[in-house]
């Protein structure tokens, strides 16, 4: 993680500051050609998507940027588990069924691995009925994975009904689950899914015994948990929650999906860093760092998108307003605002937000701002994929770091994607072994 810590510091003026709040960026001064060559490209729709692929081909330095991010941002896949147990048979015919998964990249479950799902441990029809697509290809992508599981009790962290303990149970043949989710109404849906599917053990096992404990995470009880010695699963457990587990999990073998890193904020507004070695690499990211690690195309149809354009045209709007009125040159944070607001006429929308910010009413035509609103947005999308070349490396160096942390307190770590990013865009894991 040295070198990708190292590479992320000498960068931060390229990925730390937002063209959103304030143009021109500050490494514009020094690089005004590459400035001028963004202004002349088309406008690109969802700059974060494919940014990285997009730069390489873009002008020096843009692409030698792009050229070392990718390289120091690379993970290679997990590998699967039963291409490496060849001898734990029992389970290969499940495991063929991710196996798919991982090769398609659709984010659908193919025809094959439900085939091959359902005749291997008869599987797919009892667990994996009513979840969406794209879920069950995450869920049958990290069950292909993970190593064989002990005779030990399951723990699924932050599970939500617990899909994929339920998943585990069936494919690996579990007979203890133990959910920690602390939202009642998923932990009695779990339960209910348990007992109007049946027996969740694999074929010839005994039923499976599931316990759904709704607590906190970040509380005694679930740590209590975290230490008993169950195998543990957490597939995209948010910040701070995955990090507890980190932090007290005793046992044999722990899988972690993570997601959600702005949930991990300490008091001082900056990211909450686990390991020693990430202490040490001094980098410090706020919650707008973080934020971009979460920004990735929007799979939302062209009509979504034109109404999230418009959230970020309306407040850009209203920031030329606010700046002409009070002379301010600096960006002025306002706070959310229900969405419905967005919808309305511009010079309605000001009026309120105007009030909710404590600012004057604006008075008078205001067509001029909402202009000036929407051609400050076209400037920022030309500038936005500068930054968002970084991203993949700060989810990486994150989730590195977290890896770490497991390794500092004596466990065997190996950390990988577990599907393609198609499937979904938290897609790396760490897998440790005591
Ligand atoms: C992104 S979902 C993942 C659920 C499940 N692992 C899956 O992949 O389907 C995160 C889960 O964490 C739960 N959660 C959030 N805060 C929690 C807390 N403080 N303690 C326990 N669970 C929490 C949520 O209710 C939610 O079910």
């Amino acid at each position: 993680m040295k070198p990708l810590g190292e590479f992320l510091r000498e960068h931060r003026p390229l990925w730390h500051p937002r063209a959103f709040y304030g143009l021109p960026l500050p490494w514009e001064s020094e690089l005004p050609e590459l400035a001028r060559w963004l202004d002349a490209q088309p406008s690109r729709h969802g700059p974060f998507g494919d940014a990285l692929e997009w730069a390489l081909s873009g002008p020096p330095p843009l692409r030698d940027w792009a050229r070392a991010a990718k390289a120091l941002a690379h993970v290679d896949p997990l590998p699967h588990w039963s291409k490496r147990a060849s001898a734990h048979t029992q389970d290969v015919g499940s495991e063929r069924a991710s196996v798919e998964t991982q090769d398609s990249g659709s984010g659908r479950l193919t025809p094959q691995a439900t085939a091959a799902g359902t005749d291997g441990v008869a599987l797919s029809r009892r667990v994996l009925d009513g979840i969406t697509g794209k879920k069950q290809a995450q869920l049958l992508a990290f069950a292909s994975v993970l190593p064989p599981l002990g005779q030990r009790p399951l723990l699924d962290w932050c599970g939500g009904k617990a899909h994929l303990g339920r998943l585990l149970a069936t494919l690996r043949g579990a007979r203890e689950l133990l959910v920690v989710e602390h939202d009642p109404a998923l932990c009695r849906a779990g339960e209910r899914l348990v007992s109007a599917k049946g027996a969740f053990g694999a074929p010839g096992k005994p039923a499976l015994k599931a316990m759904f404990h709704t607590v906190d995470a970040l509380g005694a009880e679930a740590r209590a948990l975290a230490e008993a010695g169950c195998d543990a699963v957490a597939l995209h457990a948010c910040g701070d929650l995955h990090g507890a587990l980190i932090e007290h999990y005793r046992g044999k073998l722990v899988a972690i999906a993570p997601c959600c890193f702005l949930r991990a904020l300490g008091p001082d507004g900056l990211a909450t860093v686990l390991s020693a070695a990430g202490r040490d690499a001094g980098l410090r990211l706020d919650a707008n760092d973080l934020r971009l690690v979460h920004e990735s195309p929007s799979d939302a149809g062209r009509r979504d998108a034109a109404a999230v354009d418009r959230v970020q045209q309306f407040r850009l709007g209203f920031d030329e307003w606010l700046r002409a009125e009070t002379g301010s040159d600096a960006y002025t944070h306002m706070p959310a605002c229900p969405p419905q607001w967005f919808a309305l006429p511009f010079e309605d929308f000001c009026s309120r937000f105007a009030d909710l910010g404590g600012h004057p009413k604006p008075r008078g035509a205001l067509g001029e701002f909402e202009a000036a609103g929407v051609a400050r947005f076209e400037a920022v999308r030309r500038r936005d994929p500068v930054r968002a070349v970084f991203r993949r490396a700060l989810e990486v160096w994150l989730v590195e770091d977290r890896a770490q942390r497991l390794r500092e307190r004596g466990f065997d770590v190996t950390m990988g994607t577990f599907c393609p990013e198609g499937v979904t865009p938290r897609n790396l894991m760490i897998l440790g072994r005591a």
